[in-house]
């Protein structure tokens, strides 16, 4: 069966750790902290704009997350400062292990979409800068249904999308939520551990495959 397979972006195709070496120019040993807390709060954000019915462009959700960041470690970052952390993200570069895991499973046949809470134009350009648009038959953005994951929403207009059901399609990605969510929705899933630190929630809701990177993808796809 030649799967149609949605790619979170963020931690999954993208590494957002370029942003970390900016804000540790900025800031020094604090970035860590203001790095995690930045993430977790911009997930939260969106997690509780999904329940409020306030859908936002996700990058507010990561502009106040960063706001929200600094006070908490009382940092002080210029305007400057801070646009140049979001442009930052605007330009993130792919892990190294992308390029390859994609244009593998593009040559065995299957259908490769990213699947974000970005925006369609800011993963598109994205994708553009860490070159690896080409090996995509498309986007597919939460924007369209104004709701985040891990909504069974999101999941069910990826399949309405891209033309895929829960059986004929898999998501990939390495934030437990979005695992997590796609398989309770009915979705094949694969949990890219790019970390031997991160963990899986222990709900009991259990992602179909676990990969390291995304060279390990196509073997493990060959069994269903
Ligand atoms: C995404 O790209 C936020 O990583 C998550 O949808």
């Amino acid at each position: 069966m030649k799967y149609t397979l949605a790619f979170d972006v963020y931690g999954t195709l993208i590494n957002t750790s370029g942003v970390f070496n900016s804000l540790e120019k900025m800031i020094g040993d604090k970035a860590k902290l203001v790095m995690d807390t930045w993430r977790n709060k911009q997930l939260e954000y969106s997690f509780r704009r999904g329940l409020m019915n306030k859908f936002v462009d996700f990058s507010v959700c990561t502009k106040n997350a960063l706001e929200f960041s600094c006070q908490t470690f009382k940092v002080n970052l210029s305007d400057a400062q801070k646009e140049a952390l979001m442009n930052e993200y605007k330009v993130l570069p792919a892990f190294a292990d992308v390029k390859e895991g994609l244009q593998t499973l593009k040559n065995e046949g299957y259908k490769l979409y990213a699947f974000s809470n970005g925006s369609a134009n800011a993963v598109s350009n994205l994708l553009i800068n860490a070159e690896i648009i080409g090996l995509f038959d498309g986007v597919v953005s939460v924007e369209e249904v104004k709701v985040f994951k891990p909504s069974p929403l999101v999941y069910e207009h990826f399949n309405k999308k891209t033309g895929s059901t829960k059986e004929t399609s898999w998501l990939i990605s390495s934030n437990p939520f979005d695992v997590v969510g796609a398989t309770s929705f009915g979705m094949r899933t694969a949990w890219v551990k790019r970390s031997s630190e991160s963990i899986f929630d222990s709900w009991g809701i259990e992602p179909t495959e676990i990969i390291s990177g995304l060279t390990e993808l196509s073997s493990k796809l060959e069994n269903y």
